[in-house]
């Protein structure tokens, strides 16, 4: 059995997070998905998510494709993680190409492609432009 591995905040979800998500289970038999803490989140990104990281993860949890999810509280602990849930592969977003080529020394590392056009910054964006 390949065992998939990805991450990220995925708040308001979008048709982007869906599709990395599928294809990044297409990759293997079972998908694990690492969802951002709020506290991680603010970090990386200087926002506060709108959905709490309880949410976040019930809602990635619901997907079709998606075997298992867990709260990632820090970048610092991606080779744990990757060690802890037996990942064969890593997928991330192609924003992050080549940023995780060290972790080929543990599993496979692929980054796909992002959907062009949308991210939750821009739908809220969208959304303050209705407001
Ligand atoms: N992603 C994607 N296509 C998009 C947006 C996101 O494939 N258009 C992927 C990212 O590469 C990442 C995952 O979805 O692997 C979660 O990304 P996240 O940062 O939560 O979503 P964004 O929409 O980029 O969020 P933000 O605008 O807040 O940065």
């Amino acid at each position: 059995m390949k065992r998939v591995i990805t991450f990220g905040t995925f708040d308001m979800l979008h048709v982007g997070h869906i599709r990395i998500l599928q294809r990044a289970r297409a990759l293997g038999d079972h998908l694990t998905v690492g969802i951002s803490t709020d506290a991680l989140n603010r970090s990386k990104k200087q926002k506060n998510a709108i959905y709490s990281e309880m949410e976040r993860l019930e809602i990635i949890k619901a997907i079709i494709g998606v075997d298992d999810v867990f709260l990632e509280h820090s970048l610092e602990l991606k080779a744990d993680y990757i060690r802890q849930y037996k990942a064969d592969i890593l997928v991330m977003g192609d924003d992050w190409a080549g940023k995780f080529d060290h972790f080929n020394a543990l599993c496979k590392v692929v980054y796909l492609s992002r959907t062009d056009g949308i991210s939750t910054t821009s739908t809220l964006e969208g959304i303050k432009r209705l407001a």
